[in-house]
């Protein structure tokens, strides 16, 4: 891939080990420890770790960091939610990669959940994760019910039908073929939406007016757009060990994506244009947007 045009900042690392701090520390487990409700549950606890603990990028939490400090706020207050949008994004991961989804064996580096632990476990490993991922909200998110609704509303529309699981219903059906606007419908759905749920997360918790808020969404869909262009052209470009997941699996499976339709050099050309666009928009906000500069920036120039 292009690299950015300026040296800018790096991956905000301030924010990452905020957000893996965080994740490192959940237990799955509320109330005493020993918990007779939770006892034998050891297993499962065991295969939603290791999925969560495995060295994502975590492009979304610290997105939605981001975003907050952007908008002038303290990350810390958000990181429940952060962290409950990572956990519906592993739990998308565990059940993608299923032998009825996309029969992957390689993610984030090691043998997917389900090799390791079985369909079963990796099945039920990912149901958990998106209702530990509900239950953040409402019981660590101290934001008041007026937030934590609106960030569950963001959430379970992001992760619902008009979002990531239509989007991978229409991904597993073939759509897409036909046309970029058809591939970008099932881009949007199944990646994007959840993208933009980082970002619409950390407005709902400061409120900006429509103006400043329209700009942070826009920004937020250009650079879900970005970022499915280039795991498109990762898929074909990158070693299994820098991408830590199988390569060639889009082709294989016959899916549609930005270099089958269009080829590997429109593809690039498409994810140079997709960047430009997302410094355009990042530049209408005021604030301190370093962050979210070096994020757009690697969403372009990632490996993996
Ligand atoms: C991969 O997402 C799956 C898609 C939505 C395309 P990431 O590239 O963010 O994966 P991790 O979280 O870093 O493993
Ligand atoms: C997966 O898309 C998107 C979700 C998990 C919602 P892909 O199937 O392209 O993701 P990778 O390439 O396996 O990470
Ligand atoms: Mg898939
Ligand atoms: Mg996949
Ligand atoms: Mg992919």
């Amino acid at each position: 891939m292009g690299q950015p045009t300026q040296e800018r900042t790096t991956y905000p690392d301030h924010l990452r080990d905020l957000i893996e701090g965080y994740l490192e520390s959940l237990r799955f487990l509320r109330g005493d420890p020993g918990d007779e409700q939770a006892a034998g549950t050891e297993g499962l606890i065991e295969a939603m770790r290791y999925s969560l603990l495995a060295g994502g990028k975590r492009i979304r939490p610290v997105l939605a960091l981001a975003t907050a400090e952007s908008l002038g706020r303290d990350p810390q207050e958000l990181l429940p939610t952060a962290a409950a949008i990572e956990l519906t994004h592993t739990y998308s991961l565990i059940h993608d990669d299923l032998p009825a989804m996309d029969d992957d064996e390689l993610r984030r580096g090691r043998p997917t959940c389900h090799v390791v632990y079985g369909e079963d476990t990796a099945i039920l490993a990912g149901d958990a994760l998106f209702a530990e991922a509900v239950r953040l909200i409402c019981d660590e998110q101290g934001s008041g019910p007026r937030v934590q609704l609106g960030m569950l509303t963001e959430l379970s529309r992001a992760a619902g039908v008009p979002g990531m699981v239509g989007g991978q219903y229409l991904d597993l059906q073939g759509e897409g073929h036909d046309s970029i606007g058809a591939l970008r419908r099932v881009h949007s759905l199944k990646t994007g939406r959840l993208i933009a749920c980082a970002v619409r997360c950390a407005l709902v918790l400061a409120e900006p007016d429509p103006e400043t808020w329209g700009h942070y969404d826009r920004f937020a869909q250009k650079l879900a757009l970005l970022f499915q262009i280039v795991d498109d052209i990762l898929d074909v470009e990158v070693t299994e060990d820098e991408l830590g997941k199988m390569i060639g699996a889009d082709e294989r499976a016959g899916k549609a994506t930005y270099v089958s339709l269009l080829g590997i050099d429109e593809a690039r050309a498409r994810a140079e244009h997709a960047h430009a666009e997302v410094i355009t928009t990042l530049n209408l906000i005021d604030g301190p947007n370093d962050a979210l500069l070096a994020l757009a920036d690697l969403t372009l120039s990632r490996r993996s």
